[in-house]
């Protein structure tokens, strides 16, 4: 690999997905991995297989699928039992990486693990040992880097290097670095370390103080060539370094970085759709790269200055990383073949079966509502991802509420794979609460709603409502979105999302 190339190294189905009700089931995991193959990432973290038996699963299904086309890397703590059960789920992948981790800051070392320098010396070299026994490609952290002794950290390095590991990541596991301090530990390494050269070094930055892309951009500066991160900047507390950020800004600022990565840019703002939709995290307005506001200038002055030549006040160009605004696009007398040329270039292919489902809404919408919206096509588009899957399916719905009456709710249900339509009624707070009891007695689980968002995917009274719901079942968090000009059917199919992702969590689970 050239000395200009950066591997980006996707994290976000394991650190991502350790954020607490960002959980996905396999097929959403799946669904991710194929995503981020398409995007053009180097390696995928796919998961940590000792977690547990979905965890396990994932990881082994996406080894199996995408492990020919980029390398998928399980995750392992210093332990044989952890490196036993990574290298099984990695077999089938012929690029496969297995990341082994140690802490080594003293606070670790003392309150954590309880291990003198000796033993963690020891211990990561005999783990990284038996790692390369199962998989030769080898990557090695010692976990809060950032807070360790710098000579020690050369010498556990040195020695991990040594036993086989082919990649050094650099964890700040708690967001503490500085980027002058992060650029030294790099830096550091690489002057210190004698055998550094046969290693590829690599950051991993969490965000605390929101420094996580400084960070990571600070410690390529001083020499480090892969860049772990996330999509939308998802993972523990306050996230991972973002991917779309980092990218961006060495493509932006390729004359000073002088180094370039292999994503394809305009995937980047469908990605993070997804992984915001799957997860249910919701990406600020104002989020550098792929936030709704990224390239929208509201003021005169700017307005005027863009009419004039677009580089005065911007320095990327929306559709070089695929964002899509509210362009007013389409009425219902467009016809299929402008809609079809729509939905392509809004970068969606569709089965037949699929397109004609999502033209036959965009008929009805176009009948309900003035103007149809880029974000309206692709807020029907994504309504459908990933019900094939669904256990459950809501056929009717009926509602009854106003003052003095008792709100109540009857729903119409069918389970994948049957026919018989199964019918239950309830009474609620309001009809929302109806419909979600309703929900639970024919789903037979019981949940606590944490958290209810409402808002409009484009403008104007007669826009289509996005609800997105968080519940909670045994201190396990989901989620779940839904779409309807009428914000009663959309809380009810967020809802059942959320049931339906719970369900599939314990089916894995249960294996
Ligand atoms: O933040 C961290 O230290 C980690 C390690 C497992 C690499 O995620
Ligand atoms: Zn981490």
């Amino acid at each position: 690999m050239s000395s200009d190339a950066i591997t980006i190294f996707d994290t976000t189905l394991r650190d991502g997905e350790q954020s607490p009700g960002c959980s996905m089931t396999t097929d959403e995991k799946l669904e991710v991995a194929k995503a981020l193959v398409e995007l053009g990432v180097d390696v995928i973290e796919a998961g940590f297989p000792i977690a547990s038996p979905g965890d396990f699963e994932a990881v082994k299904r996406i080894a199996q699928e995408f492990g020919s086309r980029t390398t998928i890397c399980g995750l392992a703590r210093s332990k044989i039992d952890d490196i036993q059960r990574a290298g099984e789920a990695l077999k089938h992948a012929e690029k496969a990486r297995m990341h082994v981790f140690l802490a080594t800051s003293s606070i670790h070392r003392e309150h954590k693990l309880k291990m003198s320098k000796d033993q963690i010396v020891q211990t990561a070299v005999e783990m990284v040992k038996r790692a390369h026994d199962l998989i030769p490609n080898i990557e090695f952290s010692p976990e809060d880097a950032a807070r360790t002794e710098l000579d020690f950290l050369c010498e556990v390095v040195e020695k991990a290097i040594d036993a086989g590991a082919t990649t050094i990541n650099i964890p700040d596991t708690v967001g503490y670095a500085t980027p002058d301090q992060f650029f030294n530990v790099i830096r550091h390494l690489k002057q210190n370390v004698p055998n550094i050269g046969k290693a590829v070094l690599s950051t991993h930055c969490h965000n605390d103080l929101g420094l996580a892309v400084a960070n990571s951009l600070a410690g390529v500066e001083a020499g480090a060539r892969q860049i772990e991160c996330t999509i939308n900047g998802l993972g523990e507390r306050a996230g991972n370094a973002a991917l779309e950020e980092i990218v961006m800004a060495l493509r932006t600022r390729g004359d000073h970085y002088k180094v370039h990565t292999n994503i394809n840019t305009p995937k980047l703002f469908p990605t993070s759709r997804l992984i915001s939709r799957i997860t249910g995290m919701q990406v600020q307005r104002n989020k550098a790269i792929v936030g709704q506001n990224a390239f929208a200038h509201e003021a005169g002055i700017h307005q005027h200055g863009m009419l004039q030549n677009r580089s005065t006040y911007e320095i990327m160009r929306p559709e070089d990383v695929g964002y899509v605004g509210t362009n007013l696009v389409l009425g219902k007398h467009s016809g299929r073949h402008a809609f079809r040329d729509r939905v392509k270039h809004l970068g969606f292919e569709l089965t037949d079966e699929l397109f004609q489902k999502i033209f036959d809404e965009f008929i009805a919408l176009a009948d309900k509502k003035k103007d149809v919206f880029d974000s309206d096509i692709v807020a029907l588009i994504e309504n459908h991802t990933g019900e094939s899957t669904d256990e459950w399916q809501l056929l009717n719905f009926h509602t009854l509420a106003g003052t003095n009456v008792l709100p109540t709710a009857t729903v119409e249900m069918k389970r994948n794979g049957s026919d018989e339509v199964i019918r239950e009624a309830s009474t609620g707070d309001g009809p929302i609460d109806a419909i979600f009891c309703a929900l639970e007695r024919v789903v037979q689980v019981s949940a606590t709603l944490r958290d209810y968002h409402v808002k409009s995917v484009s403008s104007g009274k007669d826009a289509q409502g996005e609800v997105s719901v968080e519940i909670s079942i045994d201190d396990h968090n989901y989620h779940g979105k839904g779409l309807s000009t009428d914000v009663v059917a959309a809380s009810a199919q967020a809802y059942l999302k959320a049931l339906n992702r719970a369900l599939a969590d314990r089916k894995a689970n249960a294996k």
